[in-house]
């Protein structure tokens, strides 16, 4: 899978996903993230990229023409690579406010630009605005090919480029941070673990939190005792039923106490049910 970050600080995303287990997938080609810098497209000699809002208020803002170049030369060189036809700027102004790339035809039977030229891949804007990001949305994205990840600094993006560019509007969460670098690097991370290979060991990616809208499971590692405290003794009777069914209860006793919210997603089966009712009931006594 492919990344492209656009951003003002291309150091700072690219020194921030250089280690561990996503460094090492893009060392061995699983992934590539690119880091394309925003100012490279400033179009004066100052190299600046940001003016004043116009109506007034604080700070500035990032503005339509550097954000738009640099998106274009990424979208054009994925198409050159995919050998894809280059889009002219005529079908990127009729499709611009248009963020469903289906391909079907719109109501009056024509056909979108993605049917004629192939899709342009997504386009995700970074901002408090966007839709809350989770496992369910990385793993959607995951199945992308190419995945364009906008940074925003400032005040924010002048508000055509966005609505020519942008297919995906994420947040990470109900809180303002000061740029969509951070925000990026969660949504590359999270999405990065899903394509197949990353973590050596598909079974983990599988069966973990959030997998079924459950918690994960407390888990323990040598000495057999440590501070007084003993390994829960079905993990070392070697009995698979046994450690799979433990399991699977602390995965539902920790989401119940800790994510009610989630709990009330998850399809418990009617004995799973019956067994916390029971649990209930003896706490009640
Ligand atoms: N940019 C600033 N704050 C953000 C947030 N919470 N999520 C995504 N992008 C942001």
């Amino acid at each position: 899978m492919n990344f492209h970050i656009l951003t003002l600080f291309p150091e700072m995303v690219l020194n921030g996903l250089n280690t561990s287990i996503i460094g090492r997938a893009v060392n061995s080609g699983l992934l590539s993230i690119e880091a394309v810098n925003i100012r490279d497209y400033a179009f004066n000699k100052h190299q600046s990229v940001d003016d004043y809002p116009y109506g007034g208020g604080a700070g500035m803002l990032m503005q339509a023409e550097p954000v738009y170049l640099a998106w274009k030369a990424v979208e054009e060189k994925i198409r050159a690579r995919r050998s894809l036809p280059a889009e002219n700027d005529a079908a990127l102004t009729e499709q611009s406010g248009t963020p469903d790339q289906t391909g079907v035809p719109d109501q009056t039977g024509v056909l979108d630009q993605s049917e004629t030229s192939g899709k342009r891949s997504r386009v995700v804007y970074l901002s408090p605005q966007g839709d809350v990001f989770n496992q369910k949305m990385a793993e959607e994205l995951a199945q992308e090919e190419d995945l364009i990840l906008l940074c925003g600094h400032y005040e924010g993006i002048d508000e055509r480029v966005l609505e020519e560019v942008v297919t995906d509007y994420v947040s990470i969460g109900d809180y303002v941070l000061t740029g969509g670098e951070l925000p990026a690097m969660v949504m590359v991370d999270a999405i990065s673990r899903l394509v197949p290979g990353v973590l050596h060991n598909d079974v983990s990616a599988e069966f973990e939190s959030f997998q079924d809208n459950l918690l994960e499971y407390p888990q323990y590692s040598r000495p057999e005792e440590w501070h007084g405290k003993k390994v829960p003794p079905v993990l070392l009777s070697g009995h698979h039923a046994n450690i799979e069914k433990w399991r699977r209860e602390q995965s539902i006793l920790r989401t119940k106490e800790r994510r009610p919210d989630l709990l009330e997603k998850c399809e418990l089966t009617e004995k799973e049910k019956k067994w916390l009712e029971g649990l209930e009931i003896q706490k009640e006594i």
